[in-house]
């Protein structure tokens, strides 16, 4: 799809934590405003961006008669409420419920942006036979937007599974010509099928499939780094699984590295390998215990050591000089490991709202009559 643009379009990016959105919307979108809690991120945030444009503190604080005018608005809202790994308390609960804090703001506005983007994990619409989708259709279709769901996985583009839900939604009457399809396309896995049956004013959004994925888990290790020390090392190859350690032992002729999760697993730590070229999607454990690892099988004995903070970032698409805390090089900010990995683990890949903006976002936009006078300065 291609079309012209002299300047990007304004964006506003609600939960923005590190700027990966930011990043990734760079080019087609740009942000003129943008908002998180947490102050960690706040200062990744305004190392690699804007610090003037960012508002540190609670969305619950956060006016929409205060924001500036733009074409889009973009929320990865917290996942906790609605992913395995938490309590999966629904969209209603006290985290992932800040979504309506989202749209009371937008409310709020003398004029809602014509095109939102709603981000969360799977839970959104596998949850509950997709009730907490359907809450949020419902509100964005209340208030004049046609909707559609679909499903990204960050491993066709970075060797890490990430899959991601994206709630896209356009102001009714918007031209989609060629943008959408007449039923469910490669966007559009089995859990997004069952939790939009029957809605009214759902769409199916059409993008092209990218290209096979360039980049490799080799690529993006550094097989220079420190492992850890033979003792430390031996303590974690006897939390690997026993089938976990055969098939790398058989495989490490032509293996070189095998990503590991440390976990605790019915009370007892384990350190699960993967085998399939990519690491385990990055999280942010709220207890603090579970770490990727990075296994590297040599002729003589196992190494192991923590994925590092820029191993981190560059599973989520970020470029290297990417500022961030623990990151040891030139780019990196003060903080240690836990800061620059925590600044990562929740955000969103890169390259996914790259290809977002250029094959859907930026073109929805580039139609809107409005789209001109609300291009970012
Ligand atoms: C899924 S992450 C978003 C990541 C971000 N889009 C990125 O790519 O780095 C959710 C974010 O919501 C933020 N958050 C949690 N509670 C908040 C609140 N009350 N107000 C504003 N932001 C909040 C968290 O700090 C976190 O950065």
């Amino acid at each position: 799809m291609t079309f012209r643009m002299k300047t990007p379009f304004g964006f506003l990016d609600f939960f923005a934590g590190s700027g990966l959105v930011t990043e990734g919307m760079k080019g087609r979108f740009q942000a003129v405003w943008a908002n998180d809690v947490c102050a960690l991120k706040a200062k990744v945030y305004g190392a690699n961006h804007s610090r003037e444009h960012f508002h540190l503190g609670s969305i619950e604080d956060v006016r929409g008669s205060n924001l500036p005018r733009a074409t889009l608005a973009w929320a990865s809202f917290p996942c906790q409420d609605l992913s395995l790994a938490g309590k999966m308390l629904g969209i209603g609960a006290s985290r992932s419920g800040l979504v309506w804090q989202w749209l009371r703001v937008l409310n709020e506005m003398p004029e809602m942006p014509p095109i939102l983007v709603a981000e969360n994990v799977i839970g959104l619409v596998s949850a509950k036979g997709g009730e907490h989708y359907r809450a949020l259709h419902n509100a964005l279709t209340a208030r004049g937007y046609m909707v559609g769901a679909m499903v990204l996985n960050a491993a066709l583009w970075v060797p890490q599974s990430r899959p991601r839900v994206f709630v896209i939604a356009v102001r009714k009457g918007a031209d989609m010509e060629g943008l959408t399809s007449p039923e469910p396309n490669w966007l559009h896995p089995p859990s997004i099928c069952s939790a939009t049956s029957g809605l009214n004013d759902f769409v199916w959004w059409k993008m092209p499939l990218p290209p096979p994925r360039r980049s490799n888990l080799c690529d993006l290790i550094d097989f220079e780094t420190p492992c850890d020390e033979e003792e430390k090392a031996l303590k974690n190859v006897a939390l690997i699984p026993r089938r976990h350690l055969q098939k790398l032992l058989n495989e490490k002729r032509h293996l070189k590295v095998a990503p590991g999760y440390r976990r605790t697993r019915s009370g007892n730590q384990v350190l699960e390998l993967r085998f399939d070229g990519l690491a385990g999607c990055l999280r942010t454990p709220e207890g603090g215990s579970s770490r990727q690892y990075v296994v590297i099988p040599r002729e003589d004995r196992i190494d192991t050591r923590l994925l590092t903070v820029r191993e981190a970032a560059r599973l989520m698409g970020a470029p290297d000089d990417y500022s961030l805390p623990g990151a040891n090089d030139k780019h990196s900010l003060e903080g240690g490991y836990n800061e620059g990995y925590k600044a990562m683990g929740d955000a969103v890949a890169v390259p996914v709202a790259h290809y977002l903006s250029e094959n859907l976002l930026a073109p929805l936009a580039a139609r809107m009559s409005c789209g001109k006078e609300i291009q970012a300065a």
